[in-house]
């Protein structure tokens, strides 16, 4: 038997096991609500007779459930205070984890995040009460897979100004974050993937789950390389994760005729193109063959990864088999969210937002270059994004001393698809993550690992 109550306006569900008596039910019932917090100390319970219609029991078993419970300490009975749980219930032991998490570091120098202290609380906040306050009921409901047309609108007029994307928005599906994003790509291809060497050691494990072979595609100082004999290829033009390199014209001229020729799909993730610092804007490649190259985009760098929004511009023979896919993953994302982007875009709050952030970053990048020159260690990559690559030849000895002083560092060697044989060592340098007034301890720490 189980059934619901409410004790002072909470809805609890209570599970009366068949197995015990009525009234035995009720107690354990009851001892376990207690003991897991359900019924937390100074609760009022339902009067008997209350409880007794609610249960479908005799008043005189929840009578009787009450007073051994009183007498056992669970609950207390006060003659014009009711039944209550009682002040101070016994606790069990507090459950251990199964691995204990690690402490959090003093300092994060881990690239993937942006400064997630930046976060526009005060325009998002206005954003979705006007988007809400003007939004039909009807977008409680379920929608369209590819996401609420009010964002599509919106990303496809600040895609194609910002990153010269050529976008409508019936080609965009939003996703929750590129992450799903890939899985759907994934998915729906058939055969390999190709993906960066080094690249992000999640997003193949991504692709392998979808049930895709994962091919490693060299990188050189132009950047990707032409793969062969795949059904799909990832790259990261703008600014190569974890390399830092810029895709060369003619890398971008290559793998587009790879995709046009071989039918392939090339997979263009701009997960930090709005970062760029002192070298020219390049624009998507996804502008220059749109019917071969879809464009992936995220707010994790923007805004921040707990946003989870990511979208992707596809092109038409695509679109049917990723929207499909999309649909039974999860019908389509979460819905204010969406709005809220969409009003934030709509109202250049999010370009504004955008500024402030690359001019910070931009003087953190300063700062870290600066204090790796008075060194002597060059870092690479730093035209643009939020990462820059430092090579070292003994990454796991800097890693140590690091994990010594409390700093969180990302290693280059997990980034390889065979980390054993890693070509080159180093550290992935994670300049945006810390908050302002945490960086520049953060840099002190860092040129201690790197000179001790
Ligand atoms: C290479 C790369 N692509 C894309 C992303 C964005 O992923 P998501 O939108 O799933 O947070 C990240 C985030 O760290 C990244 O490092």
């Amino acid at each position: 038997m189980s059934n619901q109550w409410a004790v002072a306006g909470v809805d609890l569900h209570l599970d009366l096991d068949p197995a015990l008596s009525r009234r035995g039910g009720l107690e354990r019932a009851l001892r376990e609500a207690i003991r897991a917090g359900r019924l937390a100390p100074g609760a009022r319970l339902p009067a008997t007779r209350k409880l007794a219609v609610e249960l479908g029991l005799a008043r005189n078993t929840v009578a009787a459930a009450y007073d051994q419970l009183v007498a056992e300490g669970y609950l207390t009975a006060r003659r014009g205070a009711g039944t209550q749980v009682a002040p101070l219930p016994r606790a069990d032991p507090p459950a251990t984890a199964a691995t204990p998490l690690p402490p959090s570091p003093r300092h994060d120098l881990t690239p993937g995040s942006p400064d997630v202290s930046t976060f526009p609380t005060a325009a998002w906040l206005r954003a979705t009460r006007r988007a809400l306050t003007a939004a039909p009921a009807s977008v409680h409901g379920y929608g369209d897979p590819r996401g609420r047309v009010e964002l599509r609108t919106a990303l496809a007029e600040y895609l194609g100004r910002t990153r010269g994307v050529r976008a409508t928005p019936e080609r965009i599906v939003v996703t929750s974050g590129y992450a799903q994003a890939l899985a759907l790509l994934a998915s729906v291809v058939d055969g390999p993937v190709a993906m960066e060497d080094p690249g992000l050691p999640f997003h193949r494990d991504v692709v392998a789950r979808a049930g895709r072979p994962v091919v490693p595609l060299p990188v050189d100082d132009r950047g990707a390389t032409t793969p062969a004999d795949v059904a799909a290829a990832v790259v990261t033009p703008a600014h190569q994760y974890p390399t830092g390199v810029p895709l060369h014209p003619s890398r971008r001229h290559a793998l587009t005729a790879w995709a046009r020729e071989s039918g392939g799909l090339l997979v263009e993730d701009d997960y930090d193109g709005e970062f760029r610092y002192d070298r020219r804007p390049l624009g998507a490649v996804q502008g220059t063959a749109p019917d071969h190259v879809v464009y992936a985009g995220s707010a994790s760098k923007t805004l921040g990864p707990g946003v989870r929004l990511g979208w992707l511009v596809l092109p038409p023979r695509w679109l049917d088999p990723v929207v499909d896919a999309k649909l039974h993953a999860d019908h389509h994302t979460e819905v204010v969210g969406q709005l809220a982007l969409a009003d934030l875009i709509g109202t250049h709050a999010y370009d504004r937002h955008i500024r402030g952030c690359r001019q910070r970053y931009r003087h953190r990048r300063d700062q870290l270059v600066q204090r790796l020159d008075d060194l002597g260690i060059p870092a690479h990559g730093v035209s643009a994004g939020l990462h820059a690559l430092v090579e070292h030849p003994d990454e796991t000895a800097v890693l140590a001393r690091a994990a010594a002083r409390g700093l969180a560092l990302s290693g280059l060697r997990p980034h390889w698809h065979d980390p054993d044989h890693a070509a080159r060592q180093g550290i992935v340098v994670g300049y945006a993550t810390p908050a302002e007034h945490a960086y520049r301890a953060a840099l002190d720490a860092l040129a201690r690992t790197l000179t001790t």
